[in-house]
């Protein structure tokens, strides 16, 4: 049998990571590491630096994969990502049916919380639920991003006794404002969708590479900090090849 591990890491910051999660790297014989290329190679430089800091008195070592990429700019989203997932299986099960020893723990390092908009655990449930590989597998939660985000703005997710609703981007744009709700978070945004919303009474809170050391945060009444965020987000993206940035939209009373 061979122990699968999915860590989240927290956002950011190294000091995201948990007493739990750190126990667990502790027990971790390899850590499996997708490449997405160059301009992100800093994320996998984030977790060699954790398991540098945090593991103490035993051998480890890393079983690197290139990460396959989504086919972008095509109308079926969800083939597109089905398909990334299915090429992602293939990697998972050559790093752990090929280079993991029966008897070995292997971990995934999720950035920010394994149970949000990350698919490390389906894709190891659907290996696990194969059998092909006889494998055990064990979730550690993270600090995801948006709590990350929240915490550095001062704000709650949700108003008092009201619900609050989590959306990718391009969710958002395809339907809309989420009737009845008055907090709205938002990941995965390409598009400055925050855009579409100016002219409605809202709040903004945005933050981008939250609790590293590139951390920007703007927070306003959106009709005035929209153009703003706009070219900080333009100006990021170009300085460092890649943005991620997340945010929360709130209705004024
Ligand atoms: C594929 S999702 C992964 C989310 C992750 N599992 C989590 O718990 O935060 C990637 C999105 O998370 C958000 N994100 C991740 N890290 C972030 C950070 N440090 N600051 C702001 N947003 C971040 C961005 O919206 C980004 O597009």
């Amino acid at each position: 049998m061979k122990q699968i591990l999915i860590i989240g890491i927290g956002a950011g910051d190294p000091d995201h990571l948990t007493v739990q999660a750190i126990k667990a790297m502790n027990r971790a014989d390899a850590f499996f590491l997708m490449d997405k290329g160059t301009a992100k190679g800093s994320l996998i430089d984030h977790r060699r630096y954790l398991c540098e800091q945090v593991i103490e008195g035993r051998d480890y070592r890393f079983i690197e994969a290139d990460c396959p990429e989504r086919v972008r700019d095509v109308p079926d989203y969800r083939g597109a990502v089905e398909d990334l997932n299915r090429d992602k299986r293939g990697v998972f099960e050559w790093m752990i049916g090929e280079q993991l020893q029966d008897g070995e723990c292997g971990a995934f390092l999720v950035w920010g919380d394994p149970a949000l908009y990350d698919s490390t655990i389906r894709i190891i449930e659907a290996i696990a639920a194969e059998g092909r590989h006889a494998i055990d597998y064990q979730v550690i939660p993270g600090i995801s991003s948006l709590q990350a985000l929240a915490a550095r703005h001062r704000v709650c997710f949700n108003g008092i006794g009201r619900a609050f609703q989590v959306t990718p981007a391009r969710r958002l744009a395809e339907q809309g404002w989420p009737e009845g709700m008055d907090s709205v978070l938002v990941m995965l945004d390409a598009q400055d969708t925050y855009r579409h919303f100016t002219g409605q009474n809202l709040t903004i809170y945005w933050g981008a590479y939250v609790g590293s050391a590139d951390e920007t945060l703007i927070a306003g009444p959106l009709d005035e900090v929209a153009e703003r965020i706009r070219e900080t987000r333009a100006e990021l993206r170009e300085r460092h090849g890649w943005i991620m940035d997340s945010y929360l939209l709130r209705k004024r009373p």
